[in-house]
C-alpha cells in the first residue's frame, strides 16, 4: 500500500468518543485529522455572528457557501478560523451546540460542506483520519477503512457528563446528547453501520482499548 493514500473514515453519535479517538488514531498513524463537526460548528458561528435567520434554509445555505473557513488538519494543532478570526474555542460554546443542528439539517449547507470536506481529504496527501456523521456513507464512501464507533446511551451520557465537568443536570445532558442526535438523525444515519462499515462498540472499552480496536481494523485493511 506504500504510496497509495489511506483514508480512515469514522462516524458515530455524540459521546461515542469519536473525536478524541480519531485524533489519537491520526497521531499514531502519522496521519492528518479532519473534524467535520467543527466545520458545521464554524458555519453556525458565522450564521449567528452575521445574523442569518437559522430557519431560512436558503440563507443558511448561502452562508455556508460564502464563509471563509479554514481548519487545521494537524492532529496536534486544533485550529478553526473564520475570515481569519480564531473560533477554535468559541465553536464549543453551548450557544453553538444548541444551534448547530439547524445547519446540519439544511441539505444545501450539507452539500457545500461535503464538497469542502472531500476537497480537504483529496488535498491531504498520504493519510487522513476524517470523522463525523456521514463520512463512511457520503463524504468518503470509498475510504479504505470505514468504522462506526458506537456506545450505549448510558456510556455516552456518562462520557459527555464527565467532559462537561459534571455540572449539568441529567435532563440537560439528555437533551444535549440524545436530543441533538435525534434532530441530526432526520438527515443523516449514523446509528447503524452501512454495508462494509466495521462497527466498534466502545461501551465497555477504555480509551486505549478503543484505539487498539481501531488500529486493528486499519492494519487489516492495509494488508
Ligand atoms: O461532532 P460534533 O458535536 O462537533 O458535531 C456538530 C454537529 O454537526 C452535530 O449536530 C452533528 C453535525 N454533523 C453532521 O451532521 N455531519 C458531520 N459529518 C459532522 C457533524
Amino acid at each position: 500500500r506504500l504510496g497509495k493514500p489511506l483514508v480512515v473514515a469514522i462516524d458515530g453519535p455524540s459521546g461515542s468518543g469519536k473525536s478524541s479517538v480519531s485524533r489519537e488514531t491520526a497521531r499514531r498513524l502519522h496521519a492528518a485529522y479532519l473534524d467535520t463537526g467543527a466545520m458545521y460548528r464554524a458555519v453556525t458561528w458565522y450564521c449567528l455572528k452575521t445574523g442569518v435567520a437559522m430557519q431560512e434554509a436558503a440563507e443558511v445555505e448561502k452562508a455556508s457557501r460564502e464563509v471563509d473557513l479554514q481548519i487545521s488538519t494537524h492532529p496536534d494543532h486544533e485550529q478553526v478560523t473564520v475570515s481569519g478570526t480564531d473560533v477554535t474555542q468559541a465553536i464549543r460554546e453551548p450557544e453553538i451546540s444548541s444551534a448547530v443542528s439547524a445547519v446540519a439539517t439544511t441539505l444545501g449547507a450539507r452539500a457545500e460542506l461535503i464538497r469542502r470536506q472531500q476537497q480537504i481529504i483529496a488535498d491531504s496527501g498520504r493519510r487522513i483520519v476524517a470523522e463525523g456523521r456521514d463520512i463512511t456513507t457520503v463524504v468518503a464512501p470509498d475510504a479504505e477503512v470505514r468504522i462506526l464507533l458506537t456506545a450505549s446511551e448510558e456510556a455516552r451520557l456518562r462520557r459527555r457528563g464527565l467532559q462537561l465537568g459534571g455540572t449539568q443536570s441529567q435532563q440537560d445532558l439528555h437533551n444535549q446528547v440524545i436530543g441533538r442526535d435525534a434532530k441530526d438523525s432526520t438527515v443523516v444515519s449514523f446509528h447503524e453501520a452501512a454495508d462494509g462499515v466495521f462497527t466498534i462498540d466502545s461501551s465497555d472499552l477504555d480509551f486505549e482499548e478503543t484505539i487498539e480496536a481501531v488500529l486493528a481494523v486499519v492494519r487489516r485493511a492495509a494488508h
